[in-house]
């Protein structure tokens, strides 16, 4: 099982602790290496994991203070031995019923995110871990991200693309320089490309260019259903010419809301994934994140929309966003288990300077950590990624992750020259192993932990495979 990780030794590279080490050292990140703060879900422990981690000296030699030495093989060794108690040993029960497939309730899940401690934590991941390689063996799938446009006219607090963020600098590719990102990532050897961006109503219409195309960018006008709609053909065109370009790769999708014409006209278009985090299951939670003109109902509207049109559907959460609770964290785990996604998205909630957030305080590396493993058991066979937030908050954090039962990474395949414009949250990684061409790299660190990174396509284990679609695309008749 997972436990035969150490394959690196010598030249290939050694232990994850080294890993992290050889990172620290090379990389001045000018970040806090574990978010440097806390959640309002951290614990005591995690708090001095926190306090010692990123501070100024980030020399292997002070690694000591980042809470990693080289002892810590497996994720689990971040996590204190707590003396035996009757709340552990219950806990202890709760995972093993739940990887067995039964139904926690609301409390139960509760209980469980509460007692964090290294003997939970390690039955808890080795259970995840055994149960990925069930359906996944030690494989690694890899997604080559590509982040279209920047442009939003949504204004969530915690995002630093958010459409008052006078800051971000715009920008938007064009289907050329989309498939040429395309194009250099078949040849890194991906066969999922994911086209991220923010809601943006001016795709496709630079040709156009001019000053209407700018005028109406990111605004909510009465023009805003129109400028939408030509723009959503246009991605719709994009999704086709790279489908007829590289037959046997995957899209995935992750452009936000939209009507449920239009998620059918990009699944027609030959779209196979979408990605839509709900972000937070409970209502009132949902708009302490966003402004009151969006909701938590409609978000999972559109995520029941998506699967039913047979789009392996992703939907995830951040870990540690401004008033989540353990108890929130217990309503997402069981809207999750009844939308049944085939993907989601979880990572540590990171402040940006520009945002309505930028005091608050980042998620828990650790809390990020387990709830990743509960999904794995929650649902056995999720497309479950290893995230950029994880990567940022703590070097060596998507290892980390795919030691908890994650099995996807999703390098950046977009322009250089645009990298550094997509910042969803300050620190964000578009460099090193983070970076398509840091494949080598990653495949390496990934190989130290005993997975390997795959060229496949990498779908959902359980998803039909339909005759009537055999490239994901349907006939035009
Ligand atoms: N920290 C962490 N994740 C963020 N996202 C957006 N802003 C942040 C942030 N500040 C996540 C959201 C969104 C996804 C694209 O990125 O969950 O759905």
């Amino acid at each position: 099982m997972g436990d035969k990780r150490k394959t690196g030794t010598g030249s290939q590279g050694g232990t994850l602790g080294e890993e992290i080490a050889e990172n620290l050292a090379e990389s001045d990140m000018g970040r806090d290496a574990s978010g440097a703060a806390e959640t309002g879900t951290r614990t005591k422990e995690e708090d001095s994991e926190a306090a010692g981690a990123g501070r100024e000296n980030r020399s292997p030699a002070a690694l000591g203070g980042t809470g990693f030495r080289e002892e810590y093989e497996f994720p689990e060794a971040l996590f204190g031995e707590v003396p035996a108690s009757r709340e552990e040993e219950r806990c202890l029960r709760l995972i093993a019923r739940l990887a067995r497939g039964e139904r926690l309730t609301e409390e139960e899940f509760f209980a469980v995110l509460s007692v964090r401690s290294r003997k939970t934590a390690s039955l808890l991941f080795r259970t995840a871990r055994r149960v990925r390689e069930q359906f996944y063996g030690k494989r690694v799938f890899i997604r080559g991200l590509i982040e279209f446009t920047n442009y939003c006219r949504n204004d969530c607090y915690y995002c630093g693309i958010r459409r008052s963020n006078r800051e971000a600098d715009r920008y938007r590719l064009t289907q050329e320089e989309i498939l040429s990102c395309c194009e250099e990532g078949f040849r890194l050897g991906f066969r999922t490309f994911v086209l991220q961006g923010g809601e943006d109503g001016g795709y496709g219409r630079e040709k156009e260019a001019g000053r209407e195309a700018a005028r109406d960018r990111g605004k909510e006008t009465g023009r805003e259903t129109a400028a939408f709609y030509k723009s959503d053909l246009a991605l719709a065109e994009t999704v086709r010419a790279i489908k007829s370009r590289f037959p046997g790769c995957a899209v995935t999708l992750s452009a936000g809301e939209r009507p449920r014409e239009i998620y059918e006209l990009w699944f027609d278009a030959g779209a196979d994934r979408y990605l839509l985090r709900h972000e937070t299951a409970d209502e009132e939670h949902y708009r302490r994140l966003h402004p009151s003109r969006m909701s938590g109902s409609y978000r999972k509207e559109c995520l029941k929309d998506l699967k039913e049109i047979g789009f392996q559907t992703g939907a995830g959460m951040m870990i540690g966003s401004p008033g989540q609770t353990e108890r929130l964290l217990a309503r997402d785990l069981i809207f999750l288990r009844e939308l049944k996604p085939e993907m989601v998205g979880i990572g540590p909630f990171i402040p940006h300077h520009a945002t309505p957030f930028a005091g608050e305080r980042p998620g828990s590396l650790k809390l990020t950590l387990y709830v990743l493993g509960l999904v794995r058991l929650l649902l056995p066979k999720v497309l479950l990624p290893a995230t950029t937030a994880l990567g940022t908050i703590v070097p060596g954090g998507r290892e980390l992750g795919l030691l908890c039962g994650a099995n996807v990474v999703m390098p950046n395949l977009s322009p250089a020259s645009v990298r550094e414009k997509y910042l969803l949250y300050d620190n964000k990684l578009s460099t090193g192993r983070e970076a398509a061409e840091g494949l080598m790299k990653l495949r390496r660190s990934v190989e130290n932990i005993g997975y390997e990174i795959v060229a496949e396509r990498g779908d959902w284990a359980g998803f039909p495979k339909r005759r009537d679609r055999p490239n994901g695309m349907r006939p035009l008749l």
